[in-house]
């Protein structure tokens, strides 16, 4: 396996593999590579000849007052994670090589990014479509591969492929969790002991939502209320939202009679605010 930092050395590496007739697969990530990276790699290595793992902590996808300075940051551990799951190359590029001076080019959608994440980080999307649009220039991936535990983000890339012809098959992995339920996440990291103990509130009310499903409960509100409630059990936590929106359009419906996705974001301890979800077809 093979680390670059330049768009010039992505470029000859791939053209080369093109020449010889192999496809390729991308996993865009920012760093700190966990289980659930691994899988979405191991997923790229079992469908493409080739999977280039793209490492880079993409500043205009963070807030001013978000975490961009104290993302955690692990490149020779990732160097090991990405090769044994069967990465070819990892672009680990500096942010000068992304945004050059001047840059002043922005992919921005007028639907889907409005609403849950949207609301509470404007312009992160614009900034996340920015930066996978040229990722996906600059490797020309026959695949992607993303997680479900962001799952706007995921609608997001879908409707921007489809939107701008981008020749691009984009595919969704299940969300990979630690044994006791919560959602493999970068960000966990940021969580002392007792804020992670805190933390799993996130699973059991998706667990709870879930199980309202399977018992045949169709009222958006009913399940999101009960959600809502057990969030307020834990006093570490604060939900920022508890929602059931519609899989393609992210808006809020009060009935699942369409495949559905339940997304909730909470603040832990008012410091680090997590995601989980559960898509009603996955059920
Ligand atoms: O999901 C992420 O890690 C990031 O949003 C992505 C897709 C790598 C873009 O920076």
């Amino acid at each position: 396996m093979t680390v670059v930092s330049t768009v010039e050395e992505v470029r000859k590496q791939v053209k080369e593999w093109r020449r010889q007739g192999l496809t390729v697969g991308l996993v865009p990530t920012m760093g700190y590579l966990h289980e659930g990276h691994a899988s979405l790699i191991a997923a790229s290595h079992r469908d493409n000849d080739k999977t280039v793992v793209s490492d880079f902590v993409n500043p205009i996808q963070f807030g001013p007052s978000e975490d961009l300075e104290s993302y955690p940051r692990d490149i020779e551990h990732d160097k090991k994670l990405a090769e044994q799951n069967g990465a070819d190359l990892i672009f680990h590029p500096e942010p000068e090589e992304m945004y050059h001076e001047g840059f002043s080019t922005h992919v921005d959608m007028d639907v889907l990014t409005k609403e849950l994440c949207g609301l509470s980080r404007p312009g992160h999307f614009r900034g996340v479509c920015t930066v996978v649009t040229k990722l996906f220039n600059i490797v020309k991936p026959d695949r992607a591969y993303f997680g479900k535990k962001d799952a706007q983000q995921l609608a997001v890339i879908k409707h921007m492929v489809n939107d701008l012809n981008m020749d691009i098959e984009i595919i969704g992995c299940p969300i990979i969790r630690e044994a006791d339920g919560l959602a493999k996440s970068s960000r966990n990291t940021y969580l002392n002991e007792q804020e992670r103990k805190a933390a799993l509130i996130l699973s059991r009310s998706i667990s709870l939502g879930i199980d309202m499903v399977r018992n045949g409960e169709t009222d958006a509100h009913r399940i999101t209320d009960m959600m809502k409630d057990e969030i307020a059990k834990e006093p570490l936590a604060k939900a920022d939202y508890v929602k059931i929106v519609d899989c393609e359009t992210m808006q809020q419906i009060p009935t699942l009679d369409r495949p559905a996705l339940c997304a909730i974001a909470v603040y832990i301890n008012n410091k680090v605010r997590l995601i989980d979800n559960f898509f009603t077809e996955d059920i």
